[in-house]
């Protein structure tokens, strides 16, 4: 399944998976997981693949960023398969009557979705906590679609990676560092980090990472001083002085003192809109290579 073409290679997967719950002879060209052909339980639900495929997508532009591509959780949103709210849902209804409001304090935007969009968002949320519970029968989608070779051509071409980044140098055996599921989701948003599985599950206040985002703090008296930041409000501000190796607040008025942020990983959010989801299982398959 490694070199075939992401979409052929989802299709396939999906197939294998609607056949596998319609108890329907594989098809000729069927090329499912490996243990697809596993003949279906009973009570094996019913997951419409394209719904399923759609909501994948939805789930990666519009949620990845903070709950991993996956939805296994990420640097900053919670593993949904394990939310009460998605495991109790019907079709779409229950998740979309919390995404109308969302958590706005705790960091959880509120979405306004249509119907048909929360029913893929909800196929795709069920089928992974089915796979997840079954894992051990069969195999979870294999996320290594991609075609190695047009991510490389993504790589220095389009996407401009290589302007900060090398194969053979910084990402030299990043493919054998990741699972493929936390590589992808380390290049949609490598922000974070800490907590990652067999990274030790630590997890280093965001400030103190590399990719932390700097601010750039002018003071009245003419001064600026910079650092990472750590709070940003109307009313305050608070960056960490690496240099000093101490945190550092100033009361703000009025936009005073004027604070200028500057993210290192600007690049990877701004790919983030640019990204097809060929794209995406393209670069996987290309990084996975990287060993
Ligand atoms: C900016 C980051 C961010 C984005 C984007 C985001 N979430 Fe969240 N989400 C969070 C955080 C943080 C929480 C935890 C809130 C809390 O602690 O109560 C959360 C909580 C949730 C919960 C509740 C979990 C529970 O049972 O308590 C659900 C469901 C959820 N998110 C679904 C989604 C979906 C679906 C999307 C995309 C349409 C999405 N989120 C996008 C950050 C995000
Ligand atoms: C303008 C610079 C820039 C560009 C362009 C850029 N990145 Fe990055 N990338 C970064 C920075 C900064 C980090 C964070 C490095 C760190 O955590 O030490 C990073 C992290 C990563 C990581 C995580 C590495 C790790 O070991 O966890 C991957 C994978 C990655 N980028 C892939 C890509 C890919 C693929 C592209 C192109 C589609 C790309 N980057 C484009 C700057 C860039």
């Amino acid at each position: 399944m490694r070199h075939t073409h992401a979409t052929a290679a989802l299709a396939a997967a999906a197939l294998a998976a609607a056949t596998l719950a319609a108890q329907q002879p594989a098809p000729a060209r069927g090329q499912g997981p490996p243990g697809a052909e596993r003949p279906r339980r009973p009570e094996e639900p019913y997951f419409d693949p394209a719904a399923v495929e759609r909501g994948q997508k939805l789930l990666v532009e519009r949620c990845g960023f903070c709950h991993g591509s996956n939805a296994r959780g990420g640097s900053q949103g919670s593993d949904l398969t394990r939310s009460p709210i998605v495991q109790e849902d019907e079709n779409g209804k229950q998740l979309g009557e919390f995404l109308k409001v969302g958590r706005p304090e705790r960091n959880m935007p509120k979405f306004e979705l249509t119907e048909q969009e929360l029913q893929d968002l909800a196929a795709f949320l069920h089928q992974t906590i089915y796979l997840i519970s079954n894992r051990g029968t069969y195999k979870i989608l294999d996320i290594v679609t991609g075609d190695a070779k047009a991510g490389a051509a993504y790589f220095s071409g389009a996407g401009g990676c290589n302007t900060c980044h090398s194969p053979e140098g910084d990402l030299k055996g990043v493919g054998s560092k990741y699972e493929p599921v936390v590589l992808q989701q380390r290049f949609l948003m490598p922000r974070g980090g800490g907590g990652w599985p067999g990274q030790g599950g630590r997890r280093m206040p965001a400030y103190l990472q590399p990719t932390a985002i700097k601010a750039k703090v002018s003071l009245p008296e003419g001064e600026s001083v910079s650092g990472a930041l750590v709070r940003l409000t109307a009313f305050d501000v608070t960056i960490y002085d690496a240099a000093a190796g101490q945190l550092r607040s100033w009361l703000r008025k009025d936009g005073v003192p004027e604070v200028v942020l500057t993210d290192p990983l600007q690049a990877h959010i701004d790919l983030w809109r640019k990204w097809t989801d060929a794209d995406i299982h393209n670069m996987t398959a290309y990084l996975v290579t990287l060993r």
